[in-house]
């Protein structure tokens, strides 16, 4: 009876399954979170100007940094588009609020959570503008107070 041949291919497949299973254990268990990079310039000029803008207008400048601008009767703010929740897009509502698609929050047209699985309310933002009656500016990298108006 002849010796059984080397089977190099199911040695080379042991050694490939050892060296995975050797990589996987030096991994760490926890990869650091890295933060987005810095956005050298956050200020965002919209389209839009103080005069342009009549109380219970919703602009949508989610493609154009990822923002609304609204107007109510004390004045012009600007929320994130980004919802709380896991990072979605919302989407204004005629003047009612935003919804998220992805998990159905709500909120208020100021930004409130109506109804989760979101928790946190949208975040506002600096509206300044370029030179008196200019277009409207949003500073995507100062948040304020959600009752600040311009
Ligand atoms: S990402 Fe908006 S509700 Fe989940």
């Amino acid at each position: 009876m002849k010796p059984a041949a080397p089977d190099p291919a199911g040695r080379r497949s042991f050694c490939c399954m050892a060296c995975a299973a050797l990589a996987l254990a030096l991994l760490p268990t926890s990869l650091p979170a890295q933060a987005p990079p810095a956005d050298p310039d956050p200020r965002r000029v919209t389209a839009d100007t103080r005069a342009s803008l009549k109380a219970g207008t919703v602009k949508d400048y989610r493609k154009a940094g990822g923002f609304y601008l609204v107007a109510d009767g004390a004045g012009i703010y600007a929320l994130t588009a980004i919802c709380t929740h896991n990072g979605c897009k919302v989407v204004a509502e005629a003047g009612q609020g935003f919804g998220c698609p992805c998990h159905d929050s709500e909120y208020d047209l100021q930004g409130n959570v109506v109804q989760g699985p979101a928790r946190l309310p949208l975040r506002h933002f600096e509206v300044t503008e370029q030179g008196p009656g200019g277009p409207l500016v949003v500073d995507l990298g100062k948040a304020v107070d959600a009752h600040v108006r311009f």
